[in-house]
């Protein structure tokens, strides 16, 4: 048992040990480290620490193996009780060695054994899928993301052409993201795909809508009916596949019970509630990189993998006002440039999500020699560890320029760039 910071408080304090209010620590920290959990690791080292409470003694038996001058106590072991507590966060960052540390209690202390590796998953999933499914027709909705691509391709390296996946174009994706979905997989990895054009019949239901909770509400509904449609034309299905991840089992309160229910916050949107269809769930013991690990691993093209997070109801919450085609065609213009430029200046990878937001509002410019009256474009980049909280990104100054000159010289209806400074909270990441 590893107890990290409150967890190797709440030990001594259970286990024979005491804590009381100490001096408080928090940022780095200079740390004197020993015992099995620093093996191999500098003596002196950086860690960062986050508490005001301190263990003033171990639990019975443990012996101290790490101290700073304000927590003599900032590590312990007692081996034979196979017990180990730490003070500091060897889980961020910020600790320089603590992947180490970790490490030394995975595979030292625990026996654990370093046997993950996608290639692993993607053998162990196949069987599984193949076991679960047999001779049976499987479904699956692709959203263009990450998750569901894997978990499509997974299928389909299971059971082959068993499987149909249905791509609902809503026409509110990102520039060319639409051709890449049916290039992927259709033309390079050859799964039987019903590609549907939906883009009219979203942008007629959009149509004088601006509250952007009815927007979210109209694209989440009208995907279920263009999804059931389509489902309905392939006849009787016993499967559906859900990308489903860990962290999604977790959030839904524990690991039995939840596979039964098709989660409502979909990335897609949610699918319909009363679908009587098994679901087959290969991601569910994956985290987000490791999605990512097994997708290139199985061959995905990069910029799927890497892919930002995008939400469901796609730009149409990014017009902020009423949804017109001409508008999308705006955005989606702008976007492209803002990302070509920051994968250019290899920034895309730092960035949680990076994107271009359009008012709908005018503004007075001048071009040439003519007076405009035109849309501003607004960059939106943010950094992140989970979208709970965000940071706004320091983008270069000369790369926003090259980015606002582009804009404008290349979008004839945009006369104007901003840079929203604003962190979460108090804004959200997305503008609606
Ligand atoms: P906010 O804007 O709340 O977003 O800071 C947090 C994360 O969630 C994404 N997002 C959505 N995803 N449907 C989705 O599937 C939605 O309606 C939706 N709204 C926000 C957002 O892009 C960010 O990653």
């Amino acid at each position: 048992m590893l107890g990290i910071c409150y967890g190797m408080q709440l030990m001594a304090q259970d286990l024979g040990g005491r804590v009381e209010r100490g001096a408080g620590e928090f940022g780095k920290t200079r740390v004197r480290v020993g015992g099995a959990l620093a093996s191999g690791l500098p003596e002196e080292q950086t860690a960062w620490m986050s508490h005001r409470d301190s263990v003033s003694a171990p639990p019975e038996g443990a012996t101290v193996t790490a101290g700073s001058d304000a927590t003599p106590i900032a590590a312990f072991e007692a081996p034979e009780r196979r017990l180990y507590g730490v003070q500091f966060h060897p889980e961020v960052v910020h600790t320089p060695h603590g992947r180490e540390v970790l490490k030394n209690f995975l595979y030292g202390v625990a026996g654990a054994r370093p046997t993950w590796t996608a290639a692993a998953v993607i053998e162990e999933q196949v069987e599984r899928i193949r076991a679960q499914v047999g001779r049976e027709r499987v479904l699956c909705a692709l959203s263009g993301g990450v998750d569901s691509a894997v978990a499509a391709l997974l299928v389909h390296k299971a059971v082959g052409e068993q499987l149909t996946c249905v791509f609902v174009d809503h026409g509110l994706l990102r520039k060319d993201e639409a051709a890449q979905v049916v290039e992927t997989f259709e033309g390079h990895f050859h799964v039987p795909l019903v590609h549907v054009d939906a883009s009219a019949r979203f942008l007629a239901r959009l149509e004088g809508v601006t509250e952007p909770e009815e927007k979210r509400r109209i694209v989440g509904e009208e995907f279920i009916r263009v999804f059931e449609e389509e489902a309905g034309r392939l006849g009787e299905t016993r499967f559906l596949v859900q990308g489903t991840l860990y962290s999604d089992v977790i959030e839904s309160g524990g690991t039995d019970g939840v596979a039964a229910k098709i989660k409502s916050h979909h990335n897609v949107g949610g699918l319909p509630e009363d679908m009587t269809m098994e679901l087959v769930e290969p991601l569910r013991s994956l985290f987000k990189d490791e999605v990512r690990r097994v997708g290139e691993e199985l061959g995905l093209p990069e910029a799927m993998v890497w892919r930002h997070p995008f939400p469901g109801p796609g730009l149409a919450i990014r017009i902020i006002g009423e949804v017109t085609r001409e508008r999308l065609e705006t955005l989606r213009e702008a976007d492209a440039i803002l990302l070509e430029e920051v994968r250019r200046a290899g920034l895309y990878r730092e960035l949680w999500q990076c994107f271009a937001v359009l008012p709908a509002i005018r503004s007075v410019g001048v071009q040439g020699d003519e007076r405009t009256y035109g849309y501003p474009i607004v960059i939106r980049a943010v950094t992140s560890e989970d979208a709970m909280t965000a940071d706004w990104a320091r983008l270069p100054y000369d790369l926003l320029e090259t980015i606002a000159s582009r804009i404008v010289n290349e979008i004839p209806a945009v006369n104007r760039v901003a840079l929203d400074l604003t962190s979460k909270p108090p804004a959200t990441i997305e503008w609606e």
